[in-house]
Order: C-alpha cells, then sequence, then structure tokens
C-alpha cells in the first residue's frame, strides 16, 4: 500500500497514520518528524529547518525532496509506504510522481483530512508527545496517563503564532495539490471531526 495523508497542521495526520501503519505493515514517513530528529541531532540540514520551522514556515523544496529521495533509498520503502506530511507543495507533488514513475511504482490512495480551522488551535496548543514512545497525547481529548507527564514535550512550534503561519502556509502551498490528486482519481476525502476513535473508523472504511 503505498498512501498519502494531507491536511491542515493539527488535523490528526500523525495520530491516524500511526494506526494505519500498524495495520498495514508500512514505514510511516513523516517529515516533520525527519526535521525533528535533524533538529536534535544538530546537523547542518537540521540546522537550516529549525529556521522556518520554528516560525511555522516551510522548509524549502530543495532540502525536502532531497530528504525524501535518501529515505526512498532505504528498501523498507520497497513493499509500501504512509508519506504524513509530504508532498506540500506542488513542485513536491511533482517530484513524488516523478519518482514513483521511475521506479516503476503508482500510489494506492491520498487522503485529506479535513478539520476546519477554528478547532487547529486548541488541537495544537494541547499537544504533548511522549519522546520515548512517540505516543501523542492531547491535555483535553487525549489525555497522557500520569506516569508519563513528567517526560512529555510540547513543540516549539505550537503556539499560537506559529500555528496561524503554518495554516497559512498550508491555504497557500499546500491545498494546491488537492486538485492534483483530485483530478488523477486518487483523493478521498475523510471527514477529521470527531474522536480519533470515530476518525479511525471513517478512514478503515474509505480503505476497503
Ligand atoms: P509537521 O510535523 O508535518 O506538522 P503539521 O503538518 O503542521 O502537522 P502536525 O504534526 O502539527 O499535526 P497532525 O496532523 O500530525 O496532528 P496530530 O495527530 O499530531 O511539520 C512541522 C514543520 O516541519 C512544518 O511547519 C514545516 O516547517 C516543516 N515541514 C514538514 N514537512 C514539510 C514539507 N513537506 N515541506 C516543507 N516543510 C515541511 O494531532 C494534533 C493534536 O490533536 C494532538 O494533540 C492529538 O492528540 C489531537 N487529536 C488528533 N486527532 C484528534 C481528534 N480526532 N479529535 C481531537 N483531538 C485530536
Amino acid at each position: 500500500m503505498r498512501m498519502i495523508f494531507i491536511g491542515p497542521p493539527g488535523a490528526g495526520k500523525g495520530t491516524q497514520a500511526a494506526r494505519l501503519v500498524d495495520k498495514y505493515k508500512i514505514p510511516h514517513i513523516s517529515t516533520g518528524d525527519m526535521f525533528r530528529a535533524a533538529v536534535k541531532a544538530g546537523t547542518p540540514m537540521g540546522q537550516e529547518a529549525d529556521r522556518y520551522m520554528k516560525s511555522g514556515q516551510l522548509v524549502p523544496d530543495e532540502v525536502t525532496i532531497g530528504l525524501v529521495r535518501e529515505r526512498f533509498a532505504q528498501p523498507d520503502t520497497q513493499a509500501g509506504f504512509m508519506l504524513d506530511g509530504f508532498p506540500r507543495t506542488v513542485p513536491q507533488a511533482e517530484a513524488l510522481s516523478e519518482a514513483l514513475t521511475a521506479d516503476g511504482v503508482q500510489l494506492d490512495t491520498v487522503l485529506l483530512l479535513e478539520v476546519p480551522d477554528r478547532l487547529i488551535v486548541d488541537r495544537i496548543i494541547g499537544r504533548r508527545s511522549d519522546p520515548e514512545t512517540g505516543e501523542i497525547y492531547h491535555l483535553t481529548f487525549n489525555p497522557p496517563p500520569p506516569e508519563v507527564s513528567d517526560r512529555l514535550v510540547h513543540r516549539k512550534d505550537d503556539t499560537e503564532e506559529a500555528v496561524r503561519s503554518r495554516l497559512e502556509a498550508y491555504h497557500k502551498m499546500t491545498a494546491p495539490i488537492i486538485p492534483f490528486y483530485e483530478t488523477s482519481g486518487l483523493l478521498q476525502r475523510v471527514n477529521g471531526v470527531g474522536t480519533p476513535d470515530e476518525v479511525t473508523a471513517v478512514i478503515t472504511s474509505t480503505l476497503t
């Protein structure tokens, strides 16, 4: 299965992708997670990405496309993948298309997780992640168990100001890829409003 998850920041892509990769036994490729790992490791690419991420701007296409090309060179992507947060611009979508064509493979589906902007800020501000397990929580909607509370982290770009920039970048730069996949018949729209379990149920029925 070769899938892409598109959706605004905080739509629940990471939450849902983690559940789907378990079911389909495919790698979860999140460009956001890869950039955060590079920032943490202090690599030159991480330092460059950090400048954009902190303020909620997109990392330049050439850096992002290079990162994904390297990831695709790893053998675990042969059987399929779940892309989360990539592509996010028309040039990224074109680069992905070219890479898949060169490999003689095709995408199976593109899931668009739709959540209105008015719900996004609350989801983002309350998000906490567990650096040990990668689990994503929300202080209200998916509260963490007390025993992990002390080690949870709040992302640097999960501020109200950065979220506004991220939403703006989504509408300006990412929304234009929706017609690209709609025209090719791959796009499936999923209502991302509801509990995480309800959204998983909608996605599962969409994929069967
Ligand atoms: P990235 O990490 O991809 O961030 P994002 O797209 O903004 O998405 P998020 O991770 O914020 O949200 P999500 O949809 O995964 O939601 P989650 O499941 O966590 O990118 C970060 C930055 O990296 C970008 O701003 C950019 O700078 C750079 N970058 C990354 N990829 C790039 C690219 N391709 N090109 C250029 N730059 C790139 O859920 C959010 C919260 O809501 C959680 O607390 C969760 O518990 C809660 N929640 C989830 N589902 C529900 C639900 N159904 N109901 C209530 N709460 C819910």
